[in-house]
């Protein structure tokens, strides 16, 4: 069986973030970025993450990411775009991105072979995960943090994961403002109420799923160079589909909880009970310790595994395929034998890595496995 692959094959980025004019032809080995610090290598990772919904891995507002967007005003801004060449099953696709000026300010664009297209589409047609520095603190951070990072992960399985959680986010927020407002208008209540549950038993479901799928990938392997996670979701819905309850039971019962809590939520402002609170927990399997214990270097080597088995799982799943894994920094704090062991795992996935780090000498393991792009100082 031949396994698809995915990779970039151009990334061409105008007005984005440090890059005035930037365009990058590729192979689809692994791409090592390295240059000084400020040169624009996390810049370069951010634009691509552009092309998956949400606001890419600095969780970006749409003109900030613009040339000079943070210090100018927005009017004297100029557009920016990214565009990528993506090859994929012998498909090249032209996803695209950016922000255009319309006569009320400006919006955000998403193109696909250059037609018009959504968020959605985009997912589909490249999927991406990444890890940032920033991530390292994620266990010992707040849960939203980590049900963000994991719903990341269920969006490279389920693109419609994020169309069900804005739908939810939308009538929560319809629901909060009526409860705020002392609204007794229990028939507008109890439809908001159901819509809630439904894309909440959505949302948990596909959670359970992907945690499944990963657990399942990741205990189909010998340990290796990254320590084992186990994981669990700590929620009530998520804790119904693991029972293996009815999704119409755990629905019903669902709309029960919301109906009995409205007197709560109204007195607190905001919705207690749901999705939107549940957490990730993680232990180190090896040491069967929660991972908010474990020594920071453990910590940055279970997230590893963890999303390289996230990679291998999107890849072997039919209803799936690749993803590109872009890893801001990682190499650098590994020492040479894990460093030698993450390339090795990088390479067997069929999706491309992107990797960025100070030096060139960090990726020598790769040998001539990897394309090594020296990112220049702009300024
Ligand atoms: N909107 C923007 N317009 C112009 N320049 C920007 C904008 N946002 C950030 N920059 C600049 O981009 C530069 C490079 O940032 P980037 O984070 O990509 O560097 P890097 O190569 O990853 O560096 P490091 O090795 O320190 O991580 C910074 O000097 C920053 O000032
Ligand atoms: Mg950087």
């Amino acid at each position: 069986m031949t396994v698809s692959r995915l990779w970039c094959a151009r990334l061409t980025l105008t007005d984005f973030r440090s890059h005035a004019a930037f365009d990058l032809a590729l192979d689809e080995r692994p791409v090592c970025l390295h240059g000084p610090n400020g040169a624009g290598k996390t810049n370069i990772l951010e634009a691509l993450t552009m092309l998956a919904p949400g606001r890419g891995l600095r969780g970006a507002a749409l003109m900030d990411v613009a040339r000079g967007g943070a210090e100018a005003a927005a009017d004297r801004v100029r557009p920016w775009t990214v565009s990528a060449h993506i090859m994929s099953n012998g498909d090249d696709l032209v996803l695209g991105a950016g922000a255009e000026r319309t006569d009320i300010g400006v919006k955000r664009i998403a193109r696909l072979d250059g037609r018009p297209a959504t968020a959605g589409d985009l997912a589909r047609a490249a999927r991406m995960t990444w890890l940032t520095p920033a991530m390292d603190r994620l266990f010992a951070g707040s849960a939203g943090d980590r049900r963000r990072f994991f719903d990341r992960l269920v969006l490279g399985r389920a693109p419609e994961h994020g169309q069900a959680a804005a739908a939810y986010e939308r009538a929560m927020r319809d629901r909060q403002r009526l409860l705020n407002e002392h609204s007794r208008d229990g028939a507008w209540l109890g439809a908001l109420e159901r819509e809630m549950a439904a894309h909440a038993c959505a949302i948990a479901a596909a959670r359970l799923e992907t945690l499944e799928r990963l657990q399942e990938t990741i205990d189909s392997r010998p340990d290796g160079a990254f320590p084992k996670a186990r994981m669990a979701l700590e929620g009530a819905l998520e804790a119904a589909f693991a029972e293996g309850r009815a999704s119409a039971d755990i629905e019903d019962e669902f709309i029960a909880a919301l109906a009995r809590g409205r007197g709560r939520d109204a007195a607190a402002g905001r919705t207690l009970e749901g999705p939107h609170r549940s957490d990730l927990l993680v232990r180190h399997a090896p040491k069967d310790m929660p991972a908010e214990h474990c020594s920071t270097g453990e910590q940055k080597a279970l997230l590893l595994g963890l999303i390289l088995a996230h990679g291998r799982a999107l890849a072997e799943d039919p209803g799936a395929g690749p993803a590109l894994l872009l890893l801001d920094e990682a190499a650098a704090h590994l020492d040479p034998v894990r460093r030698a062991a993450l390339f090795d795992e990088l390479l067997a996935l069929p999706g491309q890595a992107w990797l960025t780090g100070t030096e060139p000498a960090l990726f020598e393991a790769f040998g001539d496995r990897a394309q090594m792009i020296a990112v220049g100082d702009p300024g």
